[in-house]
């Protein structure tokens, strides 16, 4: 089997990305099991800038093919806030406080449209790369709701399916999540061998 770096400490996502890869022969290695202890300051404006630098940093560090993502969610209502800088929208960083901040801040405001993205980025040593974008569109509701799940999972009514992301078991996340998404472009290049690792 071949080896891809994941660009992650978050076991969560390592399971979702060996799920994915195992089955096309390849194995995912964490920046745990590399005893990669540091950490890749996110200080891009977008996405893209952010998952291409923790890529290319841990690619050429290590020297193999690695995997890196950055997601988060943007709201129609707040344009400024939110998108990169998801994880530290409140204060503490925490998600039950970011989740009473963003209620707090659509208080009064009608337009609950928002989405997730996640951005992918395949960096190979040397500088060659592949980078792909998923998204999942819904609107912030009112209250929290559901036990899966992570961040703003609670406050996200997912398009076509009325429910939050936090009702959705692991498995129906990932069929329909911006992760999900994105992670299925990536695979089905692979599968077509527009992309060799
Ligand atoms: P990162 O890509 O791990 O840096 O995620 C950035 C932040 O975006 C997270 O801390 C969450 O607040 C938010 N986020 C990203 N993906 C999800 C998701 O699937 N559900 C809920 N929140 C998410």
């Amino acid at each position: 089997m071949k080896n891809i770096l994941i660009a992650t400490q978050n076991e969560g996502k390592m399971v979702e990305f060996n799920a994915a890869f195992n089955p096309l022969g390849y194995n995912c290695i964490s920046l745990n099991d590399v005893g990669f202890d540091s950490e890749v300051i996110e200080d891009g404006k977008t996405f893209f800038e952010n998952a291409y630098k923790k890529a290319k940093e841990i690619g050429e560090l290590y020297q193999m093919v690695t995997l890196a993502d950055d997601s988060g969610l943007i709201v129609e209502a707040l344009p400024y806030e939110l998108g990169v800088k998801s994880k530290r929208f409140s204060k503490s960083g925490t998600h039950k406080d970011n989740n009473i901040l963003l209620l707090a801040k659509l208080k009064h405001t009608y337009n609950r449209t928002a989405y997730f993205v996640s951005q992918l980025v395949l960096y190979y040593p040397g500088g060659k790369f592949y980078t792909y974008q998923g998204r999942v569109y819904g609107e912030i509701a009112y209250d929290l709701k559901g036990d899966f799940g992570f961040g703003y999972d609670p406050l996200f009514i997912v398009d076509g399916l009325n429910k939050r992301m936090a009702e959705l078991t692991e498995q129906e996340k990932n069929r329909i999540s911006h992760r999900g998404n994105a992670l299925k472009k990536l695979i089905r290049d692979i599968k077509n061998e527009v992309i060799i690792i």
